[in-house]
């Protein structure tokens, strides 16, 4: 069977947020001692606030793999990928992302494996 071109979204947006923490001298850090937790808090809050759920959703999820650079998070479909450090940062990438639909640039980070 192939895979269909295009299924029905549920959302027109879904953030995945790692949530992940790990004791504070783990040799892998995490984005919860990165600072995630304020700012994913924050970001739902935003979301709700705002009258976002029904069209972005938004999943704290496990290690996304990159846990040096925490805190992460990202946007599909897009397939963005953002570090925010501040409250302001989360408000630029829901402002820009989520309400303009272009780039939060200062907050978007490249992965390399
Ligand atoms: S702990 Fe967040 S990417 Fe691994």
């Amino acid at each position: 069977m192939d895979l269909p071109e295009e299924l029905p979204q549920l959302y027109k947006r879904h953030i995945f947020a790692c949530a992940t923490q790990r004791p504070p001298m783990h040799p892998r850090g995490s984005c919860g001692n990165n600072g995630a937790g304020p700012l994913w808090e924050h970001l739902g809050k935003r979301i709700e606030a705002l009258g976002l759920n029904g069209q972005v959703g938004f999943t704290l999820s496990g290690c996304l793999g990159f846990c040096s650079a925490g805190p992460l998070m990202v946007i599909y479909p897009e397939g963005v990928w953002y570090r925010p450090q501040t409250l302001g940062d989360i408000e630029a990438i829901i402002d820009r992302h989520l309400l303009d639909d272009v780039l939060a640039e200062d907050q978007v980070v490249i992965l390399q494996r």
